[in-house]
């Protein structure tokens, strides 16, 4: 099957916003009937179906909603910076406690889980949720037959995640909604506001929903903490410059969710990871009402694109394009700085995707993001060691963003 891919940015915006009525589905890898939990969440719904399934699930990740969320995310922020202090001085590898982090999170916010992963370091939550993206060999050929073969592998009814995972999810959901009914406990999660959002669902809908922000939260978060992490260990005068800013707040006493968005130079350093090391590498879409795309040059011919074809807008070719991004591997958060941000070419940026499609969760990302790196820079120094890899190359055999020798840093408390 082939697949188109764009890295003009006008093209990307004509396809995601002006003409997205044309592009309304992303690829259909999975059927309902061959992997409900994953084919029946928001991310592959297709037009209508999806529509509708947005507009209810979009005043669950409204400020007002975020704000609510915030001390499930402190808590979970606590439990770090208290392992970090009783293992100061120690070269860490920064990936397993970021995605310990990552986990804990979600299994708070959307599924109503009180986890410390970090001392309850083999709980059934983090094992099933670790393994959904351990790919072994098989979920690798599938997902290439998958790929290659969409038609094929609809017909053998490939199943993507295992049954074990399918069944911990649901049964998980099932029990907590049934015992949030009982017993009428209400507490600020993503379980709750679905509960509460319009809409006759049944418990496997629900599941669906809750699953996809797991699965489109856990590798995607850990991925850009471990980033800036390591480039905050490369660049000690970003560090500290991004320590000045954390501590102004902290001496004005004024850590709270609206004055999260202060934080202008963390932004900064947070955007300028998602640039290099976007964990999107791009964004599909279906064409689903033939299309023409105009002359790729003058003299040129146009393209036709018939429903079914499929295009990749390509987010990370653009990331790190130097005709838009000059000199792209330098790491510079200054270039999302109030003066400078003027200057981004638009649709050259978009780690969370755009248009109607766009990433539900951005929001509730950027905060999950900003209050871990805040409490992380506020008390500790990010040390670069001997096993700090400088500069950072990717792994190439794996689907997340990660350095191929690990992230290795210390982490030691400020006098
Ligand atoms: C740094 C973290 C994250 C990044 C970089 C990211 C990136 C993306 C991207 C690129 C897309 C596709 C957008 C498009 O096709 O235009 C997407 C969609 C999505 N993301 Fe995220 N995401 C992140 C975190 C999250 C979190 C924490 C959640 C849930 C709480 C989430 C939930 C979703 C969902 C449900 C969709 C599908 C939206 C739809 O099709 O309507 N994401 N994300």
């Amino acid at each position: 099957m082939p697949v188109l891919l764009i890295r003009d940015p006008d093209l990307i915006k004509s396809i995601t916003v002006k003409d997205f009525d044309h592009f309304t589905d992303h690829r259909e890898f999975f059927t309902e009937e061959s992997d409900p939990l994953f084919a029946g969440s928001l991310f592959l719904m297709k037009g209508e179906r999806w529509r509708e399934m947005r507009t209810t699930l979009s005043p669950a990740f409204t400020g007002s909603k975020m704000k609510l969320m915030l001390p499930l995310i402190v808590e979970n922020t606590n439990n770090i910076i208290q392992y970090l202090r009783g293992h100061q001085s120690e070269i860490i590898e920064v990936e397993d406690l970021m995605r310990r982090y990552a986990n804990d999170v979600i299994a708070s916010a959307g599924f109503g889980l009180k986890i410390n992963s970090l001392e309850d370091r083999n709980n059934e939550f983090f094992e099933i949720g670790s393994s959904v993206f351990e790919f072994t060999l098989k979920q690798r050929i599938l997902i290439a037959l998958s790929s290659l073969f969409p038609v094929v592998s609809k017909k053998l009814g490939i199943h993507f995640f295992p049954k074990r995972t399918r069944n911990f999810f649901r049964n998980l959901v099932a029990s907590t909604m049934e015992y949030r009914k009982r017993e009428h406990v209400e507490r600020p999660d993503m379980i709750q506001l679905l509960m509460e959002a319009k809409g006759d669902w049944t418990s496997d809908e629900i599941t669906g929903q809750v699953f996809i922000f797991f699965a489109a939260g856990f590798n995607t978060i850990t991925s850009v903490l471990v980033m800036s992490i390591h480039e905050l260990a490369l660049h000690t005068e970003i560090q500290e410059r991004l320590y000045q800013e954390c501590r102004q707040l902290k001496e004005d006493n004024r850590f709270t969710f609206d004055s999260l968005s202060e934080l202008k130079y963390l932004e900064c350093v947070i955007l300028e990871t998602l640039r290099k090391w976007s964990p999107g590498i791009f964004m599909d879409r279906t064409c689903v009402k033939t299309y023409e795309l105009p002359p790729p040059r003058e003299g040129g011919q146009p393209y036709t694109l018939k429903p079914g074809d499929i295009v990749y807008n390509m987010l990370n070719c653009l990331h790190m394009d130097p005709n838009y991004w000059p000199d792209p591997h330098k790491f510079d958060p200054e270039r999302f700085s109030e003066e400078n941000k003027h200057n981004i070419t638009p649709y050259t940026f978009s780690p969370f995707g755009g248009g109607p499609r766009i990433c539900i969760g951005q929001r509730f990302a950027m905060m999950e993001l900003k209050v871990l790196l805040f409490h992380i820079i506020l008390i500790f120094t990010i040390v670069k060691t001997k096993k700090t890899m400088d500069p950072i190359k990717l792994k190439p055999d794996n689907f997340s963003i990660k350095a191929l020798k690990g992230t290795w840093v210390e982490f030691q408390k400020r006098k």
